[in-house]
């Protein structure tokens, strides 16, 4: 039987979002939210964080922001605890935070930067996925859902083809890989574990890392068969769809959403 798209597809969901703050991550709060969802969204930014609280709260959504580090191990498993406590379940998590890291030459590249990158891009995500676990494991499915839960991972086009930034490349990369490690380990579970991998998405992070030069958002914009880059609202409505009941048979994979980028 084919499932229809649902008004309110999330309605009694619990969903948590980290990197909520800006970009990605703020659309898919918002948008995770008009569908009837509990939202609880995770950034070092509280008053960001606080802002996109607001606006759910003003439309009539449910939702509560957690100040917290993802490559910080402790403050994971505290966020996940305090959602638990509050909503008393977690169905969904897009572990969406990173950074875009300073790229540069791997012969000269700083072993700090290196090491912030992967901490936040691939050992966050992994930490995440830790906690989220556990969680998801100990809990029934809700009555209309086949998944105790749904794990969706950012990963980028720069996890399956190179790019000049090596600890970004390699994070996202990583991301991949322990999305389908995850998706097989618990695949039998009831847990489903996907990717998605955009390309340009018009976001604060692609405001610092295209507009270095003056040409260089349209570089960018033309470098994507479909003649423009992507908005972050595009990314949010394929995390949602892969977190809905509408994709119950697909897990770990990573959804291209690049205009065609990794295609040319
Ligand atoms: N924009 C693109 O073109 C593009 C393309 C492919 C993939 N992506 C990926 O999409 C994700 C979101 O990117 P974006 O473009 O929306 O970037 P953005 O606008 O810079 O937003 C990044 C988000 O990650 C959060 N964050 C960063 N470090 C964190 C940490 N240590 N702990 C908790 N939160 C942290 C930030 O929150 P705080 O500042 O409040 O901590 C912010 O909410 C990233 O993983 C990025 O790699 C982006």
């Amino acid at each position: 039987m084919i499932r229809p798209l649902q008004e309110n597809r999330f309605s009694g969901q619990v969903a948590l979002v980290t990197g909520g703050t800006a970009g990605i991550g703020e659309a898919a709060s918002l948008a995770y939210a008009k569908e009837g969802a509990k939202v609880v969204l995770v950034g070092r930014n509280s008053e960001r964080g606080n802002n996109v609280v607001n606006v759910i709260q003003n439309t009539g959504g449910t939702a509560n922001f957690i100040e917290a580090d993802v490559s910080q191990a402790s403050q994971v498993q505290g966020f996940i605890e305090t959602t638990v406590e509050k909503y008393g379940r977690l169905d969904i998590a897009f572990n969406n935070a990173g950074v875009e890291g300073a790229g540069g030459p791997i012969h000269e590249y700083p072993e700090d930067e290196w090491v912030k990158t992967i901490d936040i891009n691939l050992k966050g995500v992994w930490l995440c996925m830790k906690y989220q676990i556990q969680q998801m494991l100990n809990q029934k499915p809700l009555a209309f859902s086949e998944s105790k839960g749904v794990i969706v991972n950012m990963a980028s086009i720069a996890g399956h083809v190179a790019s000049a930034s090596p600890d970004y490349c390699a994070s996202k990369h990583g991301v991949v890989g322990l999305t389908k490690s995850a998706a097989l380990n618990y695949a039998s579970k009831g847990i489903r574990v996907n990717s998605v991998s955009p390309a340009s998405i018009h976001t604060p992070m692609f405001d610092r890392f295209a507009t270095e030069t003056p040409d260089q958002v349209e570089v960018w914009r033309d470098s994507h068969p479909i003649g423009r880059i992507g908005q972050p609202h595009e990314v949010a409505e394929a995390v949602l769809w892969l977190s809905s009941n509408n994709t119950n048979f697909i897990t770990g994979t990573s959804l291209m959403i690049d205009g065609g980028w990794t295609a040319q």
